[in-house]
C-alpha cells in the first residue's frame, strides 16, 4: 500500500489531489480554543465559537469535491464550556498581560490555549461563563445548511474518563462522531462492523453509542483518537484498497489503522513534529513494511 503523508496546510495540499478520488474522510479537527498546535494560522484559534463553526464548515466544503460521490465523511468533535480556565487567569498572564512561564510550559507540553477564551466579553447570552457552547450541534447544523446529509450522530462514550474536580455538574464522558454523506446512495459496509447479539446467536447492528477507552498519549500530542474507533469507521466507511484521507493527521492514528486494514492513507498536518511522531509510529508498528510513503 502506498501512502501520502505531508506536512503543511491541508487547504493547500488538497488542491494537488484528483477530484472524486477519496472514499472516506475521517478526522478529528482541533476543538475551539483548546490548544495551539503551531504558530501559523490554524483551525481552532478563531476569535469566537461562531467563527470557528463557519471556518470548519468552509474547510470541509473545500474538501468536498475530492470525496467520491458515494464517499463518507466522519468527524469526531467535542464541546467546550465558555470561559473555561477563566478563574485561573492569573496563572496565564502576568500583570503586564504577558504570557507567564507557567502557561509557556503548559503550551510546550500540552498545547493548551487557555488565554484565548477569556478575551471574549460575556454577553449574557451564549457568552456566559460556565455555558456549554454546544459547538458540535452548531457545527452539524451548519454542515447541513451547506448541503451535507447527516446520517449518524455517534456518541463515543469514554468509560475510562478521569473524573473532573467539578462540583456543580456531571463529568463529561462522551464526544460526538458525525457521519456525513454527499448523496443518498453511498458506500456502507454494515456487515463488517456488526457485533454478536446478546443471545449469542447471530450478529446485530452495533448501534450509535460506542464505548471505547481513550488511548494513552503519543509524544506531547494530547488529542489522539483511539484506534478501535478509527478502525470501525474505516471498515464500514471504505472498501478494501480504497483511499482514506485524514486532513488533521496529528500522530497518525488514521494512517496506522488504514494500513492495517489494507487501505491507502493520505494524511496532512500543519505541524511537522506531529508528522514526525506519525512516521515513527508507523515504522514502530510495521517494522518490516515496504510501503512507499511520500513525504515532504
Ligand atoms: C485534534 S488533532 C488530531 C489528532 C489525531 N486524530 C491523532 O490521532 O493524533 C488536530 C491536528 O490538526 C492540525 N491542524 C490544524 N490546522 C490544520 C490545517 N489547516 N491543516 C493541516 N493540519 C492542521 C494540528 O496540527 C493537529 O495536529
Amino acid at each position: 500500500m502506498n501512502h501520502q503523508i505531508l506536512v503543511g496546510n491541508t487547504l493547500n495540499h488538497i488542491q494537488n489531489l484528483p477530484k472524486d478520488s477519496i472514499d472516506l474522510i475521517i478526522t478529528s479537527p482541533p476543538y475551539w480554543a483548546k490548544r495551539r498546535y503551531c504558530d501559523e494560522e490554524e483551525i481552532g484559534t478563531e476569535a469566537t465559537p461562531e467563527k470557528y463553526v463557519k471556518n470548519l464548515t468552509k474547510f470541509f466544503k473545500t474538501l468536498e469535491p475530492y470525496l467520491k460521490k458515494e464517499g463518507n465523511l466522519f468527524i469526531n468533535i467535542g464541546d467546550t464550556f465558555f470561559g473555561s480556565g477563566a478563574g485561573a487567569w492569573n496563572k496565564y498572564l502576568d500583570k503586564q498581560g504577558n504570557v507567564t512561564k507557567y502557561q509557556k510550559e503548559r503550551k510546550e507540553k500540552y498545547y493548551t490555549l487557555k488565554p484565548l477564551q477569556p478575551k471574549l466579553k460575556q454577553n449574557g447570552k451564549l457568552y456566559q461563563n460556565k455555558q456549554l457552547l454546544l459547538i458540535p450541534s452548531r457545527f452539524a447544523i451548519e454542515m447541513q445548511e451547506n448541503g451535507w446529509i447527516l446520517r449518524d450522530d455517534i456518541i463515543w462514550h469514554k468509560p475510562n474518563r478521569i473524573p473532573a474536580s467539578v462540583k456543580d455538574r456531571f463529568n463529561n464522558t462522551y464526544e460526538h462522531v458525525f457521519h456525513f454523506v454527499k448523496s443518498k446512495k453511498y458506500f456502507f459496509d454494515l456487515e463488517a462492523v456488526k457485533i454478536p447479539k446478546i443471545s449469542g446467536k447471530g450478529l446485530k447492528n452495533p448501534g450509535d453509542v460506542w464505548s471505547i477507552k481513550t488511548q494513552p498519549l503519543k509524544g506531547n500530542h494530547t488529542a489522539t483518537f483511539p484506534e478501535e474507533l478509527v478502525e470501525k469507521i474505516i471498515q464500514c466507511g471504505s472498501p478494501i484498497k480504497g483511499t482514506v484521507l485524514d486532513p488533521f493527521l496529528g500522530t497518525g492514528t488514521t494512517w496506522v489503522c488504514a494500513h492495517r486494514l489494507s487501505r491507502k492513507c493520505i494524511g496532512f498536518d500543519i505541524n511537522k513534529d506531529f508528522i514526525g511522531i506519525a512516521v515513527s509510529r508507523f515504522e514502530e508498528y510495521f517494522p518490516n513494511d515496504n510501503s512507499e510513503i511520500s513525504k515532504n
